[in-house]
């Protein structure tokens, strides 16, 4: 009995703390198929995702999305942590049965990165397949399971951002003005005086802000200012976490400006349908590879088909960095091409060090890949989705690192494993002999986990993902306590059998 309880015990861990994954897959020889089995208890609370269908064909499939990130200078941690959140959501969705597009990719246009790769002595093209490779790898190296992987250098999002592009232009909403202002080349963003540092420092970056002045194509962004204050009066969940919603009304209250959607400057970048002295701001194209991620390769590329394929969005998952384009600029600029908005943007906070964004413009980075190779995938995935409350900021500590994994997954996770598996192989050949689903009929462990999978269940569609890890533990928990007092093994050693 205590053997079959226990074996779907840890089932449950691996299934319900996607991030665990790798180690799922390393215990796929035994001869036991993991079951799922969420209770349903609607008096529990509305969570944010309507998750319990199972997919049947027809149903909206749950599409995700990381954003696409420059491709000025290979990965680091910071970059890795949005793609790690996502994957360990994807996971979770499939597990109940929807349908996943999981959608990441490169931003490989503009003036950063043309900069970037004449620094390093390339050509703009040699220098993004390069980076945007390694991207690729790092995912591979991390098990991240993308279905989706946009490059904004690939033909399909050319031909879908010049579709959109014209949209808009014939919806009346761009225009021809000159401009002046304070350029962040790392934000790719002019910013507001009152926003800036000493010196006119960018706050991220810490980097002075240079002065520009163009003549450029501007989208008419003020035109959408009541309609987004309705979207987000009737739909508050729009902005999560709910402190960034704070943060986009008062942006949106205190006014919105038309924004540049041109550079004259910039040659590394789309070129404006019917204008080849600009090519299109690098945002503006960018935001569409969340789109253009979706258009089919066989088929001629075109917005309705890519649309078709599964817009809108159910969760764009950003740092908190990038909220305005994705909350205000993005949804406004769907509305103009008469496009749906996506259901949800989070906006989650930064792995610092020393309280200081990590990022290569700072130098103050965590290679993701030295961390794999010292700990191993499971370990550097579970760390940041446990120890950073999602949403918040979280401080690295190689220290604090190696506490948490040898407590969670060696002492719990890992000591269950053991103690479950090595006992079935030594005295079962590594297999169920009985129907543990009725064996457990009735018994406290099984109802203890029953909860705490329902609890788990809802931290994820909360994407309270540390709540989540937490509720995993207590599952590991009760279940060595369960062994302790049961004491399978002194059972066997009097000659019993597995139940
Ligand atoms: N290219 C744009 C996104 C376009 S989406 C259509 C961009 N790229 S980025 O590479 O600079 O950043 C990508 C994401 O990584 C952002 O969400 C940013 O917040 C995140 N992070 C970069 N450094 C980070 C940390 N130190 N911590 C957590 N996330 C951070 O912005």
């Amino acid at each position: 009995m205590a053997m079959r309880i226990n074996c779907s015990i840890q089932n449950t861990i691996c299934l319900l703390n996607p991030s665990l994954f790798s180690l799922h897959s390393r215990i796929s020889h035994l001869k036991f198929k993991p079951q799922l089995r969420f209770s349903q208890n609607p008096s529990r609370g509305v969570a944010f995702f309507c998750t319990n269908a199972t997919n049947n064909g027809n149903e909206e499939p749950f599409v995700l999305t990381t954003p696409l990130y420059y491709v000025n200078a290979t990965p680091h941690m910071g970059s890795a942590y949005t793609t790690i959140a996502a994957d360990a959501i994807a996971r979770f969705q499939r597990l109940l049965g929807k349908k996943v597009i999981f959608i990441t990719g490169t931003d490989e246009h503009g003036e950063k990165i043309a900069t970037a790769a004449m620094a390093q002595g390339s050509t703009p093209h040699d220098h993004c397949n390069l980076i945007s490779q390694a991207y690729r790898t790092l995912w591979k190296d991390l098990d991240i399971s993308y279905d989706k992987f946009i490059r904004t250098t690939d033909s399909k999002h050319e031909a879908i951002v010049k579709e959109f592009y014209s949209r808009v232009l014939a919806n009346g909403d761009i225009y021809r003005a000159d401009y002046e202002g304070l350029y962040c080349v790392n934000c790719e963003e002019y910013k507001d005086e009152k926003d800036l540092l000493d010196n006119n420092n960018c706050p991220v970056h810490l980097k002075p802000c240079v002065s520009r002045k163009e003549d450029n194509y501007f989208f008419a962004l003020s035109k959408y200012q009541k309609s987004l204050e309705e979207t987000l009066n009737k739909n508050p969940n729009f902005v999560q976490p709910s402190y960034r919603l704070n943060e986009v009304q008062s942006w949106i209250k205190s006014g919105l400006r038309d924004f540049s959607i041109s550079r004259a400057t910039v040659d590394w970048g789309i070129p404006i349908p019917n204008d080849k002295t600009q090519t299109i701001y690098v945002w503006f194209d960018a935001l569409l590879g969340y789109i253009s991620a979706l258009s089919d390769d066989q088929e001629q590329p075109g917005l309705q088909g890519a649309v078709s394929s599964g817009w809108p969005a159910s969760l764009h998952l950003i740092g908190k960095d990038i909220l305005r384009f994705h909350a205000v600029y993005w949804p406004a600029m769907l509305m103009s091409a008469g496009l749906s908005l996506p259901n949800m943007v989070f906006g989650h906070g930064f792995l610092t060090k020393d309280g200081l964004k990590m990022g290569k413009s700072l130098g103050n980075t965590l290679e993701p890949n030295d961390l794999v190779q010292k700990f191993g995938t499971d370990a550097v995935r579970y760390f940041f989705l446990r120890e950073v409350e999602f949403g918040n900021d979280g401080d690295y500590s190689e220290e604090r690192f190696i506490n948490i994994v040898n407590a969670h997954l060696a002492n719990t996770i890992g000591n269950l494993l053991n103690r479950t598996l090595g006992l079935l192989k030594k005295n079962c050949q590594s297999t169920l002999v009985v129907d543990s689903t009725a064996a457990a009929e009735g018994n406290e462990l099984k109802d203890n986990v029953e909860r705490l999978v329902y609890k788990a269940r809802i931290q994820y569609e909360n994407l309270s993902l540390s709540s989540a890890c937490e509720t995993v533990m207590e599952i590991g928990n009760a279940g060595n306590l369960y062994m302790d007092e049961r004491a399978p093994w002194s059972l066997f050693k009097q000659g019993g059998y597995c139940f």
